[in-house]
């Protein structure tokens, strides 16, 4: 874990200690190492120890969404991912095309006042920017060193908008932070953002009372907008997926909890699903000409199979509910 280590961040070089350097991790290894573009993270903030020997779900998912803020242990991890789910970028950039909508919806709504949980590092469509040309007021969290960082030096010049390192699993620490107090008024409506983070909560944290203890605190007229990865949609989005995804993180710990459509709709206990209801996150309304506009993926090395193309990525529930 470093802080600030520049010998570190070897852009081009693969750790081999924290990728399985076995058949197709090894070739991914090879390849990487001479495909990369260079690319220098900033050492991370005092108090801010950014973890380059490990993956973090945010680097990962900025990789895939064409972002430059990852390492090469990431991108080790995101091209592994690409063997076994070769359209798992596709998804996550479905779940960005969604959040995008969805901010749109919220804003016609009259929604002024954002809480972004498990915001991520900024990339194309934040939620800040969107919102922003509204005079909206956003509130980041996210608990990820690097999703902070460069958060943080995104929205240096922002009056009206931040983020806060926390544990979204502690709604009361986020609520009652001087920051989110400062720029949420409570007694007015929020939106609740939960996109693309709920399948790092497993069920053993009981993620259902923790999005009812954010809503115990939501004004009439508030929104929940959430997404989730879903079990049992197509013959690769459980079992061998799902595995690779936590072996890469290497620490043991499940840290991708697919759920069922039914223990999804549980989220909305409280609300009242707005149309079209709880669905894919491709079918939930419809697409302007900027949406379908696709969003920058990264280049592939050559032996990582091409993504499927749709409607083969159809692995995320969304919707979003009024309270
Ligand atoms: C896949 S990204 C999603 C980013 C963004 N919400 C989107 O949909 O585009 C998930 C983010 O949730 C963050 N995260 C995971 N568990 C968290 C927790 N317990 N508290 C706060 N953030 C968390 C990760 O660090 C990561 O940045």
């Amino acid at each position: 874990m470093t802080g600030a280590n520049p010998q570190h961040d070897e852009p081009n070089v693969h750790h081999a200690a924290a990728s399985p350097a076995t058949g197709a991790a090894a070739a991914t290894a090879t390849v990487m190492a001479t495909v990369m573009p260079p690319h220098r993270p900033r050492p991370g903030r005092p108090g801010l120890m950014i973890d380059q020997d490990r993956p973090s779900t945010s680097r990962v998912y900025d990789y895939f969404l064409g972002g430059q803020h990852n390492y090469p242990v990431d991108r080790a991890l995101a091209e592994q991912l690409c063997l076994t789910l070769p359209d798992i970028g596709a998804i996550m950039r479905e779940n960005r095309a969604f959040l995008r909508r969805v901010i749109r919806f919220l804003l016609a709504a009259g929604v002024r006042q954002f809480l972004d949980l498990g915001s991520g590092i900024p990339n194309q469509g934040n939620v800040h920017d969107l919102v922003g040309c509204a005079r909206g007021r956003v509130v980041y969290v996210d608990i990820d060193p690097t999703a902070v960082e460069t958060s943080l030096e995104v929205l240096a010049d922002e009056a009206n908008a931040t983020i806060i390192q926390a544990d979204l699993r502690d709604p009361a620490s986020v609520l009652d932070h001087p920051q989110a107090r400062r720029l949420l008024d409570l007694s007015e409506p929020v939106a609740v953002l939960l996109l693309g983070v709920l399948h790092d909560i497993p069920d053993r944290d009981d993620p259902w009372e923790i999005v009812r203890q954010y809503g115990d605190r939501m004004a009439p007229g508030s929104f929940l907008a959430l997404s989730q990865g879903v079990a049992g949609t197509r013959p690769d989005s459980g079992g061998c997926a799902t595995h690779a995804y936590n072996r890469g993180y290497a620490d043991g710990a499940p840290r991708l909890s697919l759920r069922t459509r039914e223990d999804t709709l549980a989220f909305f206990d409280g609300f009242e699903l707005v149309a079209p209801g709880l669905v894919f996150i491709e079918d939930w309304r419809p697409k302007l000409a900027e949406d379908l506009a696709p969003l920058s993926a990264p280049k592939l090395p050559a032996h990582v199979p091409a993504p499927v193309p749709a409607p083969g990525h159809r692995a995320a529930l969304g919707g979003v509910g009024l309270r």
